[in-house]
C-alpha cells in the first residue's frame, strides 16, 4: 500500500496507520468503501464514486465522516503524498469505534474514514489485456443488497481464492437460476451469438460498478448494440467474447471460463476496442 495513510484526521506513515479493535468495519464489517482509479494522475470518474459512496453510507444510515469537499482534498493530498500516477485510491468509511454491540452505537459515533493509495504499474494491465484472462464460476453466496459497496466481501475474498487456485483471475457469481450475477469483485459482460454487448441490468444483485456506467456511455457514443439483461453461464460459455470492467482492470477481456475457450480463445475485438475506448475517455479527464 501507500507510504502515507489517511486515518480519521491525520496523515501517517502507512506502516503506522491503524484503527482501533473496536472499529465496527473491524468487529463487524460495518462499513464501506470505493476504488478509485488513477490513470496517469488523474481521478477517474471522482464524482461518481463521491455519489455512490454518499448512497452506500445512506443506505446504511452511516454520516458521512468529513464532507464532500474535504474528501476530495484528501484525495487530492493522498495521491500528491504518495506521488500516485497509476493505480487507485482506497477509501473505507465505517460506523465508528463502540463497545461491541450488534445495534447502531447510542449516542452515535464518530464515522472512521481512511484514505490509502496504492500503485500499480501501467505495463501489468496491458500484459494481461493482451492474454486475456480465466474466469472460474461459483454460486452467489452473497447477502441480497450487493448494491451497496459493504466491506463484507467473505463471499467474493472466498470465491477469488478457489479461482486463483484453479488458475483464474476472476470468479463469476452465478444465482439460484443458473444467470450470471457479476465477478466477485467486477462486472460481468458478454458479446452474444448476435453480437449485441449485453450486461445484467441494476437492481439489488450486482454493484453499480462506475466503470460500467461510463462504459455503456462510451458504448452509446460509438453506435454499437447493447443490452442490459441477464445471461446464463450457458450463454456465456457460447458467446462471441466475454469481458470484465472494475476500477482496477477497466475492461478486460475473459478468454476462458471454467476450462472452455470463449470464441476462438483470444481477445475479442470487441473488448480490445472497448478497452482503449476506455483509456482515451481517461486519459482525457480532469
Ligand atoms: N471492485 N462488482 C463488484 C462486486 C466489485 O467489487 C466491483 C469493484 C465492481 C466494479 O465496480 P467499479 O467499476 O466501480 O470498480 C463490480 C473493486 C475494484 C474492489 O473491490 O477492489
Amino acid at each position: 500500500m501507500s507510504r502515507i495513510t489517511y486515518v480519521n484526521g491525520r496523515y501517517v506513515p502507512s506502516r503506522e496507520a491503524c484503527v482501533s479493535v473496536e472499529d465496527r468495519g473491524y468487529q463487524f464489517a460495518d462499513g464501506v468503501y470505493e476504488v478509485c482509479e488513477v490513470f496517469g494522475g488523474a481521478l477517474i470518474d471522482e464524482d461518481r464514486h463521491l455519489e455512490r459512496l454518499r448512497r452506500s453510507l445512506a443506505e446504511l444510515k452511516i454520516e458521512e465522516p468529513v464532507s464532500k469537499a474535504a474528501l476530495r482534498t484528501i484525495l487530492r493530498e493522498i495521491r500528491a503524498r504518495n506521488r500516485l500516477r497509476n493505480g487507485y485510491l482506497y477509501i473505507q468509511a465505517t460506523r465508528g469505534v463502540a463497545h461491541r454491540d450488534h445495534p447502531f452505537p447510542d449516542p452515535p459515533t464518530r464515522a472512521s474514514l481512511v484514505v490509502a493509495a496504492k500503485s500499480i504499474p501501467p505495463e501489468k494491465g496491458e500484459a494481461a489485456a493482451r492474454a486475456g484472462v480465466k474466469v472460474t464460476s461459483a454460486p452467489d453466496l452473497r447477502w441480497k443488497r450487493v448494491d451497496i459497496k459493504s466491506i463484507a466481501l467473505l463471499p467474493n475474498v472466498l470465491a477469488r481464492q478457489a479461482a486463483k487456485e484453479k488458475g483464474a483471475y476472476e470468479a463469476w457469481l452465478i444465482d439460484d437460476d443458473g444467470l450470471v450475477s457479476e465477478g466477485a469483485a467486477s462486472n460481468a459482460w458478454i458479446v452474444d451469438a448476435r453480437g449485441v454487448v449485453v450486461t445484467r441490468q441494476l437492481g439489488h444483485s450486482i454493484l453499480p460498478g462506475i466503470t460500467r456506467t461510463t462504459l455503456i456511455e462510451l458504448i452509446a457514443a460509438e453506435g454499437l448494440t447493447f443490452e442490459e439483461r441477464k445471461f446464463s453461464l450457458d450463454e456465456a460459455l457460447a458467446a462471441r467474447e466475454a469481458f470484465i470492467t472494475g476500477a482496477t482492470t477497466l475492461v478486460m477481456p475473459v478468454v476462458d471460463i471454467d476450462g472452455k475457450p470463449i470464441g476462438d480463445g483470444r481477445p475479442g475485438p470487441v473488448a480490445l476496442k472497448l478497452r482503449g475506448l476506455f483509456h482515451d475517455f481517461a486519459a482525457h479527464s480532469n
